[in-house]
């Protein structure tokens, strides 16, 4: 029996009806392996600019600081988007938690699952083997360097820059990953244009030597991109910066068919954040239609990190089982459709210990 205290972000749009499938599937796990999850909700997100005027509150910041994980919905609200004049975002809340809490690592799985072949935009053959992780940097790059306009009032920067330390821990966790999956590693740059890519190249060389077990390999962004759909299982692991990881982790997630499908982890050196890889879709907020399977396949990884292996795998079978009886949300163009609560009550009334 294991007591966790788990923070639940839900955020804005379909946030919190996919959230709470996630927690509907780790009560059922609770349940049947005898452990104690306490949950506690917090604002964060253009619903917490709603009510606080701030997109990552004190209080959130700080629940966050003291649980064991955090689960997190979705971020983002389009009367933001097509303002160029907004001084508060519901993305700054969510980049302020990666930064605050170190989440330096974005860790985006994707596989093709054989049941949904034919939603692929790819041909069945070009699936065929795919499964890879994308390891993309969180904390730093052109996400977090300085930014601003000139006096002009006509020019304005974003500057890209990283450091020795950033480089080698997210590297050293791409090599790690590599060697427990199918010993294959690519980075990911534009080294042909850019010097921090230079300096991610010349570190990754360098930590090579430590790491012979696992083949390494450069690749350039742009070329990247076609081979994620050319030739999507030549990958094992790429890491990446965190705007080259951004791009290509949604260019990749479509890949299995539906971006309702894929599940990501956040983690650094304390308390690791779990959440689906999909935006907030507010179009189909409170209708009941979002996929919740990347909701419960993130709460997999949760359990994961939490040491939770078998609950976790339990978590992953009854999701391979359930979308292979041809059930599911429309994004999956199922036999028989369901609405998000009863996909998740599938999902969780098929779990079974040690199957
Ligand atoms: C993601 C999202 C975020 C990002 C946004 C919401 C700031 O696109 O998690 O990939 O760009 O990192
Ligand atoms: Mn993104």
């Amino acid at each position: 029996m294991s007591n966790f205290n788990i923070a639940v972000l839900d955020g804005d749009g379909i946030g919190p009806e996919v959230t709470a499938e996630a927690v509907k599937v780790l009560n059922v796990i609770a349940d049947k392996f005898g452990h104690d999850f306490q949950y506690t909700y917090a604002p964060v997100g253009a619903v917490a600019i709603d009510q606080t005027g701030n997109p990552l509150p004190d209080e959130t910041l700080a629940l966050c600081k003291r649980s064991d994980a955090l689960f997190f919905g979705a971020i983002g609200h389009p009367r933001f988007d097509n303002d160029p004049t907004a001084k508060v975002r519901p993305e700054q809340g969510l980049l302020k938690l990666r930064k605050e809490l170190g989440l330096y690592a974005n860790l985006r799985p994707v596989a093709g699952y054989a049941e949904l072949a034919d939603l692929s935009p790819l041909r069945p053959e070009r699936m065929k083997g795919v499964d890879m992780l994308i390891v993309r940097e969180l904390t730093g790059g052109i996400y977090f360097g300085e930014k601003g306009r000139k006096d002009d009032g006509n020019t304005a920067y974003d500057t890209c820059t990283y450091t020795r330390m950033e480089i080698e821990r997210i590297v050293k966790m791409g090599f790690q990953e590599a060697r427990a999956r199918r010993g294959k590693l690519t980075l990911v740059d534009k080294a042909n244009v850019m010097e921090t890519s230079r300096l991610w190249r010349e570190i990754t060389r360098e930590l090579a030597a430590e790491n012979e077990d696992v083949e390494l390999n450069f690749m350039f962004v742009d070329n990247a991109a076609m081979q994620l759909i050319l030739n999507p299982a030549q990958f094992d692991v790429i890491v990446t910066s965190n705007m080259f990881g951004d791009i290509l982790s949604d260019a990749s997630s479509v890949l299995a068919g539906s971006l309702g499908l894929l599940p990501s982890s956040s983690i650094g050196s304390t308390v690791g954040m779990f959440e689906p890889i999909h935006g907030s879709w507010p179009e189909g907020a409170g209708q009941d239609r979002a996929n919740p399977v990347a909701a419960i396949l993130s709460a997999a990884m949760l359990l994961d990190h939490l040491g939770l292996r078998e609950e976790a795998g339990a978590v992953r079978r009854s999701v391979n089982r359930t979308l292979g009886e041809g059930v599911g949300t429309e994004d999956l163009n199922p036999r028989e459709r369901l609405g998000t609560q009863a996909f998740g009550d599938r999902i969780a009334h098929a779990i079974q210990p040690g199957a």
